[in-house]
């Protein structure tokens, strides 16, 4: 029969060993993700449903893309504005998208991926050899875009890195990507040439880049409709 300074002992040490252990797994997944990607600097932490890296994420609640049911609320409002100006959503993304002149085998950054709306039509181009890293600061928006992914397409056969972060502030390397992307969400950077800026750091020299946003027409700016 162990005394009860034995049995400590042994609780003791399987806690430790339980913690080591925890802590190599931590380092395995943190060495793999530093690798493997692009990532210039360590995550905060990884989300344990989805893998997803979270470097810096927008605060809940502090606006309409931080909030419960933030994706569906979206949806609405896309659709809103596209029915609004008779504009064909899929035809209008595919358009800014074949400016990338992308190819099987790029790898692509997406930023403010929302809720993923652009994927399908990037992963149409790059194909399984290519790699798309999709990035947005809101985590509700960016699991939306991962969980509609999966249901989508088969993402086990595409190489989609989705990562929470910051746009003007992005967690990867100089000159990493052949082409980067943007649709919908500039207006709401709280520092627009630091987003630009780093779209240009991060992507190839000769590489691509494609960003535009809902606004006013210029020719509508002196209008009434301007003025309102
Ligand atoms: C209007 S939605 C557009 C989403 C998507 N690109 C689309 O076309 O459907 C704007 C997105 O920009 C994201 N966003 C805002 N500020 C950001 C920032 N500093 N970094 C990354 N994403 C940001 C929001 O979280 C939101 O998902």
């Amino acid at each position: 029969m162990k005394n009860n300074f034995f049995i400590k002992i042994e609780e003791s040490s399987n806690m430790i060993k339980k913690e080591v252990n925890w802590k190599i797994i931590n380092i395995k997944i943190y060495v793999f993700i530093m690798i493997e990607k692009l990532y210039n600097c360590k995550p905060n932490y990884i989300d344990k449903k989805t893998n997803i890296p979270i470097f810096k994420s927008q605060e809940i609640n502090i606006n309409e893309f931080s909030i419960d049911k933030a994706a569906e609320i979206h949806d609405n409002a896309l659709k809103w504005l596209f029915d609004t100006h008779n504009v064909k959503e899929e035809k209008l993304r595919r358009e800014m998208i074949d400016k990338l002149q992308l190819k099987k085998g790029d790898t692509v950054l997406m930023t403010a991926t929302g809720a993923g709306n652009d994927i399908k039509y990037i992963i149409e181009k790059i194909g399984s050899s290519g790699t798309l890293y999709a990035q947005d600061f809101a985590k509700e928006m960016l699991f939306a875009a991962y969980e509609r992914t999966k249901a989508e397409l088969n993402i086990d056969n595409y190489n989609i890195e989705f990562s929470v972060n910051d746009a003007t502030d992005l967690p990867f390397n100089d000159n990493s990507f052949d082409a980067t992307f943007h649709f919908g969400g500039i207006n709401l950077y709280n520092d627009v040439k630091k987003g630009i800026d780093e779209m240009h750091r991060v992507t190839k020299n000769g590489g691509k880049i494609v960003f535009g946003d809902e606004g006013l027409a210029y020719w509508l700016k002196k209008t009434e409709t301007g003025k309102a």
